[in-house]
């Protein structure tokens, strides 16, 4: 569905990263974690993608099956949000955007992230019960949608690596990130960022690095989730990579979903398939989003195909999220 949407709110949550909701009440009905949407940018030809990262309000899951969502029929007032951050002239324009102009977007597009209610294992199925959400960088916009629709019947850990502190994912309370009126400054919101990562360097003194993250009880995040920062410089949480980490929690994940860059990904074939670990780690199963570059964005063009060992794909339309394990990384062009 095509909609010219009125901008609610564009804040810059850390450098170069802009958090925006925008009134789609009939993308808010119908999205899933793992979807996205296109933005008309300026006069581009090409639209550009966004993965869904909030829906408000957002309805709690349908118990088992995929993770299809049973939303309540929009108000008129359903609002979904975008991370993105300014990497080009389309994001450039889309940050400089004021609170009530419209922007033209089109959603929700591809297939997101499935939640199983069993898993086949050794031909037992059980329940998909532990969730690990991996985000590198930005990759951390589509799993914070699937961290909330999941929380109520998922126990779920959240890593979230970052080159520094300040590009791991600000914990603030939710009123200063949807931020509804100009007259709330920036400052502000860099004030709570600050403190929310001082809190986060004053735990990382008092207890094990790996712990998680404190938050507001107005965060984006609920309590229940563990979020677990870790950068590159060590400015924050544990110092190293987020594949550093992984294999601490691959015994107690049931399902894995990351998203981040295609080095990270192969990172994680690595530690998931092709290491010397268990059977029974080999058999998690890691759900990806494929965040290549898009054409149409609704399988028209081919421009996003890539190969898979069940033959050739579109990213915008089969995916973005794939089956790790499924893809021929050694084929895939971002
Ligand atoms: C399904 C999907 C979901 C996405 N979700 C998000 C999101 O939630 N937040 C976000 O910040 N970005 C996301 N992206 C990437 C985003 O679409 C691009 O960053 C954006 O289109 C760049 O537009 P631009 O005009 O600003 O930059 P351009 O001028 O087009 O390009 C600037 C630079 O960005 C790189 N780039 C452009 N497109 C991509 C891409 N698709 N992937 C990687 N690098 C790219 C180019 O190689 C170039 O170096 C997503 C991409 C896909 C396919
Ligand atoms: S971008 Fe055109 S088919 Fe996927």
């Amino acid at each position: 569905m095509q909609s010219l949407c009125t901008i609610t709110s564009n804040v810059e949550i850390s450098p170069g990263v802009r958090l925006m909701w925008v009134e789609a009440p009939d993308i808010a009905v119908a999205a899933q974690p793992g979807q996205f949407i296109t933005v008309r940018c300026e006069d581009f030809m090409l639209r550009r993608p966004l993965s869904i990262h909030q829906v408000s309000p957002l309805s709690s899951p349908s118990t088992g099956g995929e993770a299809s969502p049973e939303r309540s029929e929009g108000t008129g007032e359903g609002e979904i949000a975008i991370l993105f951050q300014v990497v080009g002239k389309g994001t450039l324009w889309l940050s400089q955007r004021q609170i009530g102009d419209k922007i033209d977007v089109l959603g929700s597009l591809g297939k997101g992230f499935s939640i199983p209610s069993g898993i086949a294992r050794r031909k037992v199925p059980r329940q998909s019960k532990n969730l690990l959400l991996v985000a590198g960088g930005i990759g951390i916009a589509p799993l914070i949608f699937l961290a909330q629709f999941a929380s109520s019947q998922h126990s779920i850990t959240l890593i979230h690596g970052a080159r520094t502190a300040a590009q791991i994912y600000p914990l603030l309370p939710l009123r200063a990130l949807r931020s509804p009126c100009h007259s709330e400054p920036f400052t502000v919101i860099a004030s709570e960022a600050k403190q929310s990562h001082l809190a986060q360097d004053k735990l990382r003194e008092e207890s094990h690095p790996s712990e998680q993250a404190p938050r507001s009880n107005l965060s984006p995040l609920p309590q229940e989730i563990r979020f677990i920062p870790i950068t590159e410089d060590g400015s924050t949480g544990r110092k190293g990579m987020v594949t550093d980490i992984l294999p601490d929690f691959l015994d107690w994940a049931d399902q894995i979903y990351a998203c981040g860059p295609v080095d990270m990904y192969k990172a994680m074939l690595e530690l998931t398939c092709h290491s010397e670990r268990s059977e029974e780690s080999k058999l998690k199963k890691c759900q990806v989003s494929l965040e290549v570059r898009l054409g149409c964005g609704i399988g028209a063009c081919y421009g996003c195909t890539i190969n898979t060992k069940g033959g050739l794909k579109k990213v915008c339309q089969d995916g973005p999220v794939f089956e790790l394990d499924d893809i021929l990384w050694e084929e895939v062009r971002v």
